[in-house]
């Protein structure tokens, strides 16, 4: 398989990254992001880009994939509606439409998260918007499109998140998260399981459109 991935710099984004340079099934990753990932493989590329509202100057680099994992995303905390939509719907969408025009063959696959809210009229300003994207995401011409909703989220293997408080919860909390995995699945996964269940789910499918975290957990 021939992989774009967003977010490759993010929590979500370097388990799935490791775990695709580690799968022999997956031929090349391509690295999309504002800042490099800092790893040297040869399976890898990246492209540096800024705007994320429009793809249209590397457009030319983006044909040829099977699959896209979507991992860019923001936390909404202390945002107001309109930035955070403009961070997750606006960014989102510009990526899909533009892959799936380029790539009719492609299984393209989001993280959202445990809570998002599909009727998109909830009382949640986060789980509204990534309801909203989600569904649309889910109009789109993909050969297939998959939506990830884990609760929380172990990092493994030296992973941090960039987000500072995000990352300090996660140290703070690690022996509780490993025991939570073990005993919770449907409250917490791990990066490596985030990762594989990506690729397999390009590669084999997945009788649902929106996987939780037991689904993650169990693939
Ligand atoms: N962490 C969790 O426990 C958890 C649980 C459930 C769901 N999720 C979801 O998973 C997704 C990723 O979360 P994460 O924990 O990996 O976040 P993270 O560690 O904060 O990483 C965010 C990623 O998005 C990129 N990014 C953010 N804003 C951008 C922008 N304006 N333009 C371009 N790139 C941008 C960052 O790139 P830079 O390196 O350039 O900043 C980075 O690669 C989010 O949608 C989140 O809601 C996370």
């Amino acid at each position: 398989m021939k992989i774009i991935l967003f977010g490759a710099t993010g929590m979500v984004g370097q388990g799935v990254l490791r775990e695709c340079l580690l799968d022999p099934g997956v031929e090349c990753v391509l690295a999309i992001g504002r800042s490099p990932t800092g790893q040297q493989n040869a399976k890898l590329r990246e492209i540096r880009h800024d705007d994320f509202t429009d793809l249209t100057a590397i457009e030319p680099q983006l044909a040829g994939y099977d699959a896209c994992f979507f991992c860019l995303g923001v936390s909404s905390v202390g945002m107001n509606e309109a930035r955070y939509r403009s961070l997750t719907y606006d960014i989102t969408m510009a990526a899909a439409t533009t892959l799936a025009r380029l790539n009719p063959g492609m299984v393209f696959t989001y993280v959202t998260g445990r809570g998002t809210d599909s009727s998109e009229c909830g009382k949640v300003m986060w789980a509204r918007v990534k309801g909203k994207t989600e569904n649309d995401l889910l109009r789109l011409p993909f050969k297939a499109a998959y939506m990830f909703r884990p609760a929380g989220i172990q990092p493994l293997h030296g992973i941090r998140s960039k987000t500072a408080w995000v990352q300090a919860i996660y140290v703070g909390a690690a022996p509780l998260l490993s025991l939570l995995n073990r005993v919770a699945p449907k409250y917490m996964t791990t990066t490596e399981q985030v990762g594989r269940a990506m690729i397999k789910v390009a590669r084999d499918g997945f009788p649902r459109p929106v996987l939780e975290s037991e689904d993650i957990n169990k693939l």
